[in-house]
């Protein structure tokens, strides 16, 4: 227990480090020495370790709800993709056609087991959801820099087709946390890809944002507050960003490790589908979650909301 407790702490700090964000697991967007060190004031929006403890026992009790969404949801694995984990639809429904989510693990590990929850309510709200990793892995497990794009590949050759004919390949977000959130950028680079959501995360290395006139598509910022060690780099993103990409950036004051551990992913789970549903299935009411802030139940459940280029 200790241990892990040490290497949970561990692996919280090294998400945003520039140790664990080099171009190896994190491509392009994490090449270079970090110049934006990490905000360290008050406590780097690290949990206590009472907290954390309270987490991973949240963690350890099984989900059984399958998620708050129509389709009831879990986690599989795809043989011909063997180093991801699918979360999906126990059943994959006939009436629909599933757009795809596809997410970096904190700290590039290679296992979502932190993320099961959270990514198991996107599912359920009728996403084929890819994660870097194998759950049980563990937190010494990496990712690489090509976990996405193998990600983007298969989808590209198999969704569509046969077991997977209802699978959209046309409607492609990448996305993921602190460290999986630059994987995130990087393989946002694909044309193939149509949204981008980066959650607790924002470049490490201040001189890529360069990069960023090479990007298309939106982004969404889901953030923890001035408290997160990634707020600074996360809302410099926002503002550095081009005008051609529309974005928003939702802040809830909770830190770096976000509400992933709570049943359903808690609030970031709810804001992660109302921004999915928005942008890959065309809700509108999701939409005024985010662009009309006098209403939103986002905004009434402590979400700070900011946006540039959306039309409402
Ligand atoms: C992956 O990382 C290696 C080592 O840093 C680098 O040589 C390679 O170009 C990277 N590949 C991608 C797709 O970013
Ligand atoms: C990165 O930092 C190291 C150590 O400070 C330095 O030796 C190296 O030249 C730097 N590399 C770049 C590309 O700035
Ligand atoms: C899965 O990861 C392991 C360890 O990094 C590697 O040896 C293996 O080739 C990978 N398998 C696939 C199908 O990518
Ligand atoms: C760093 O975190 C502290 C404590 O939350 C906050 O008061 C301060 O504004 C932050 N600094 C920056 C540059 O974001």
């Amino acid at each position: 227990m200790k241990s892990l407790l040490a290497l949970t702490l561990t692996s919280v700090v090294l998400a945003q480090s520039p140790a664990a964000m080099g171009e190896a697991q994190t491509g392009i967007f994490g090449r270079g020495n970090a110049t934006a060190q990490p905000n360290l004031s008050g406590g780097a929006g690290l949990p206590s370790l009472a907290q954390i403890t309270k987490d991973m026992q949240n963690q350890r009790e099984p989900d059984t709800t399958g998620g708050s969404g129509a389709y009831k949801a879990s986690a599989s694995s795809i043989a011909s993709l063997a180093n991801h984990t699918l979360f999906a639809p126990k059943t994959l429904p006939a009436d629909i056609k599933l757009p795809v989510v596809l997410f970096g693990n904190g700290a590039c590990v290679g296992d979502p087991t932190q993320f099961q929850k959270f990514l198991t309510e996107i599912a359920s709200h009728g996403y084929f959801v890819i994660a870097n990793g194998v759950l049980g892995a563990g937190f010494g497990s990496s990712s690489k820099n090509n976990s996405l794009p193998d990600a983007i590949e298969w989808v590209s050759k198999n969704a569509g087709t046969g077991e997977y004919a209802h699978v959209d390949k046309s409607r492609l977000a990448v996305s993921g946390q602190s460290c999986g959130g630059i994987q995130a950028y990087s393989a946002s680079l694909d044309k193939r890809v149509t949204l981008t959501a980066i959650f607790n995360s924002g470049l490490t290395v201040e001189a890529n944002t360069v990069l960023f006139d090479q990007l298309h598509a939106p982004i969404g910022y889901f953030l923890g507050g001035p408290t997160d060690i990634a707020y600074a780099n996360g809302m410099r993103d926002f503002e550095k960003l081009p005008e051609k990409i529309s974005r928003v950036v939702s802040n809830l004051p909770v830190g770096h490790m976000g509400t992933y551990y709570e049943l359903q992913g808690g609030q970031f789970g709810k804001a992660a589908v109302a921004f999915f549903n928005w942008q890959m299935k065309g809700d509108a009411e999701a939409g005024k979650q985010f662009l009309d802030t006098a209403t939103s139940p986002l905004v009434k459940a402590g979400w700070k909301i900011e946006s540039k280029g959306f039309k409402s």
